[in-house]
């Protein structure tokens, strides 16, 4: 059974049908998480099958199924190629990545992911690494946090909630979740004050755990990595990450220009097989409201 207290998995049948899993064919889940995707994928795989699955939080070590067919990589996953070379995995049939952080992640309140608890700043989701989001926060100069808020946050007083940090931590370092919020009391507003956290605890997130670049580095190194009529299935759930999904699957590039070869040939690796994203329908929105901004989108190796 899949840890469904650690975290519901989003949209998990359009996901193994967007995997088109071959009983003896090789995956990954580079998100395992709670791993829900993951034991559905071993459901359907037959006993030559294997799953490679990647996650940089040690927590998720607590629940790993013990299932020979299984095997973990606990680093990020930007370094996909390296460590599927380094488990003879390759090439592989289909790629799962379910981004952004886990309800766990969420929950734990001194991990410091949520507004809704106090905590030290930290964020971090591998804890091996040093850098917490107080750095961000007390060492940032105004323009750097600015661009972050308004680039990973879509806050529209992206700058007047810079200005508010600067000022308050003029004053005094601001070392925890309670210590933020009473910083950007004055950008908040009265209403929607839930909304306006949640979108500056999401930038924070993203920038502190390079969550682009590492996006970037990954649909990069999947081409290569994939066989011909492999599958790339990616759920998002930020407009930014579904632009460059999206791109990448549809154009073969992050910007979204048309490449084409010397004959009018798409430059590109991957078909989409759907034009628009698949989104949580109604039901699930309504039973899993984390899966209400999912966007789900699946590439089909060209050959
Ligand atoms: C949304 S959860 C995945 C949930 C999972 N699909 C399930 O159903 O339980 C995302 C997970 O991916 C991990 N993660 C996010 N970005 C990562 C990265 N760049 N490298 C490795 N793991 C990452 C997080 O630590 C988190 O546990």
């Amino acid at each position: 059974m899949a840890d469904l207290e650690y975290h519901i998995p989003v949209m998990l049948e359009p996901c193994l049908e967007g995997l088109d899993i071959q009983p003896g064919g090789t995956y990954v889940d580079v998100t395992f998480g709670g791993g829900g995707h993951s034991r559905a994928i071993l459901d359907r795989l037959g006993e030559n099958g294997r799953l490679i699955a990647f996650d940089q939080d040690e927590d998720v070590k607590a629940h790993l199924p013990e299932d020979g067919r299984f095997s973990l990589v606990d680093e990020n996953f930007r370094h996909l190629k390296r460590f599927l070379r380094l488990h003879n995995a390759l090439p592989v049939d289909g790629i799962l990545a379910d981004l952004g952080v886990s309800s766990h992640q969420f929950d734990e309140a001194e991990r410091g992911f949520s507004f809704r608890a106090d905590a030290r700043l930290d964020m971090r989701m591998d804890r091996r690494t040093e850098r917490t989001a107080w750095d961000i926060i007390n060492n940032y100069d105004e323009e750097a946090l600015r661009n972050i808020l308004r680039t990973y946050g879509e806050l529209t007083n992206a700058g007047f909630t810079a200005k508010c940090i600067v000022r308050a931590r003029s004053q005094q370092q601001i070392d925890t979740v309670g210590q933020l919020k009473e910083a950007v009391a004055a950008a908040m507003g009265r209403d929607k004050q839930a909304k306006f956290l949640a979108k500056l605890f999401q930038a924070i997130r993203i920038e502190l755990n390079e969550e682009i670049d590492a996006l970037r580095a990954f649909l990069t190194q999947s081409v290569d990595v994939l066989k011909p009529g492999g599958r790339l299935v990616v759920m998002s759930y930020h407009s930014l990450e579904d632009r460059l999904v999206k791109n990448f699957i549809k154009r073969g590039n992050f910007e979204g220009d048309i490449h084409k070869d010397f004959f009018g040939n798409d430059l590109r690796a991957f078909d989409p097989l759907n034009g628009k994203a698949i989104v949580p329908d109604a039901e699930e929105e309504a039973r899993n409201p984390r899966s209400r901004s999912a966007k789900l989108r699946i590439g089909v190796k060209r050959a």
